[in-house]
């Protein structure tokens, strides 16, 4: 991730590689702010002749032109970046600007931007979170995940974020700061989820988790398969069973000074899902090293929490399993018991998510917490009904969704709620246990919520199932190809709001 620095020189002696202004959409043509016209002028060029000239700017979001400086200013070349018209740009419109601007840099590896100093309506801290909004879209945009590759490519190593005079500095920091946390947060969860299932397993994932819980001063517990056993983990270890790795059970505890109450967040840690016995199809299985993208998110956001001074005890429970076929693996009809004691019939070996979640959820419902918030890339179901780019968000609690969704709009994340029809239970009545792990009924992300709230023992819970937005097939903005980190900046602004 590029280091991130604040600077309060004039943009016409920044040093980096490429200098980043921006340009606004006027109602007669593009339009911008007194350093951006100052530096054009030492160019000797307007916004007239840009916006006449080949480039044919217009201040749009996506508009960027590339001017060469030719020493008139400090960077070699100038990137003049759209950020859409003054009214109704949002945070939002400002990361995406921020993305277009590390598209538009190249090969450059450092970068000095004053993008946020075109504002941004929402976001109610006015310049801080203009600014805060360009650093996020600068670092999640310039994301590469190249560890397996011979020859890495050159990555943006530095971006300064342009302040209009040294007394901003002192207001700029702390929301540099923030957002270059956030970012950081996301990017190690894409790092995880992007990690290949032969490399990471539920053994290195537990590792990798207990390394950054020492890093980040959590305090964490590993479960192998003994204590499991001792801890009537029983669909946790049906589901891992036939596995070459055995499952493990991760719980990570943060506890601030007099908490504001006390949130539990519970991920599904499949580190590859081929179906088990119920076998996926080749192009069904592709991918399906991005399921225990749930786990990944709790723990990338845990590792955020104490640099945030959240106010809130959090407790993360990450179940983590590989879901093979073999001589060991569950089968058709096998009950398991989860933790809290409810028989499961198994009537689908692929629904394995909800089955570990089961165990997961009444581990963390015995805390009696005041919320749990499940993560899980959990049904194809939702992203038949929401599209790849959205979140879909159930719950138990009217006041508690609220509060999620509400931040997850902050955030500029995708989340729409789906109804927990109540009518739909039935269809998870079991002949010869207490529910089945599966259906015949279309609706499936809904019934596997339903499932899922039989092991939160009445606790106020929200679930989101990110089987969409885990990972893109597209680059967009400052979501790269591939994993997303998706939820990790609507966490983080949950739960530093809470209590
Ligand atoms: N991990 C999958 C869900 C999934 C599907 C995530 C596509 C990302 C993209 C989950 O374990 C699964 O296999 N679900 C089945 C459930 C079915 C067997 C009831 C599904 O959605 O098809
Ligand atoms: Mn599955
Ligand atoms: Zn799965």
């Amino acid at each position: 991730m590029p280091r991130l620095a604040l600077s309060a020189v004039p943009p016409e002696r920044a040093e980096a590689d490429l200098l980043v202004l921006p340009v606004a959409a006027g109602d007669a043509g593009p339009v911008a702010p007194p350093p951006t016209l100052a530096v054009l002028e030492r160019l000797g060029t307007d916004l007239a002749a840009l916006a006449a000239g080949h480039g044919r700017l217009s201040g749009a979001l996506d508009d960027a032109v590339l001017l060469p400086s030719y020493g008139a200013v400090a960077a070699p070349a100038v990137l003049l970046v759209g950020v859409g018209p003054d009214a109704g740009r949002s945070t939002e419109t400002l990361r995406r600007a921020a993305a277009v601007a590390v598209a538009g840099a190249g090969r450059a590896t450092s970068l000095a931007t004053a993008l946020h100093q075109a504002g941004a309506e929402d976001g109610g801290r006015g310049r801080a979170a203009a600014l805060a909004a360009v650093a996020e879209g600068t670092a999640l945009a310039a994301y590469r995940f190249q560890r397996h590759r011979s020859r890495p490519e050159p990555e943006l190593a530095a971006a300064t974020l342009l302040v209009d005079g040294r007394r901003w500095l002192a207001a700029a920091e702390p929301a540099l700061r923030r957002a270059e946390i956030a970012a950081r947060a996301t990017n190690l969860v894409r790092d995880l989820v992007n990690e290949p299932a032969g490399q990471l397993t539920p053994a290195t994932l537990a590792a990798e988790a207990v390394r950054l819980a020492r890093r980040a001063g959590l305090r964490h517990r590993v479960l192998q398969v003994p204590s499991l056993r001792r801890g009537r983990f029983g669909a946790v270890l049906a589901v891992g069973g036939a596995s070459a790795v055995a499952p493990r059970v991760v719980e990570l505890r943060y506890r601030p000074a007099s908490p504001a109450g006390h949130v539990a967040l519970v991920g599904k840690g499949v580190t590859f899902d081929s179906g088990g016995l119920d076998l996926k199809r080749g192009d069904g299985m592709v991918g399906m090293k991005d399921d225990m993208a749930g786990a990944a998110t709790v723990l990338g956001t845990m590792t955020a929490l104490a640099e945030l001074d959240v106010r809130v005890a959090v407790t993360g429970v990450l179940p983590l399993v590989e879901n093979m076929p073999g001589g060991s693996a569950m089968r058709a009809g096998d009950v398991v018991r989860a933790r809290n004691g409810v028989a499961i019939e198994v009537t689908n070996t692929d629904a394995e998510g909800r089955l570990i979640l089961a165990d997961g959820l009444a581990l963390a419902a015995e805390a009696r917490p005041d919320a749990i918030l499940d993560l899980a890339t959990l049904t194809g179901s939702a992203v038949v009904g929401l599209g790849p780019g959205c979140t879909a968000v159930l719950g138990n609690h009217p006041p508690l969704t609220s509060r999620l969704l509400v931040a997850a709009a902050g955030a500029g994340e995708a989340a729409y709620e789906l109804p927990l029809i109540e009518d739909y239970r039935r269809f998870l009545d079991s002949e010869v246990a207490d529910l089945v792990n599966s259906t015949d009924q279309p609706g499936d992300a809904i019934q596997a919520a339903l499932f899922l709230r039989e092991f939160v023992a009445g606790v106020p819970w929200v679930h989101l199932d990110i089987a969409g937005p885990a990972s893109a097939k597209q680059a967009r903005y400052y979501q790269p190809k591939g994993a997303s980190g998706c939820m990790v900046r609507t966490l983080l602004a949950f739960l530093e709001g809470y209590g």
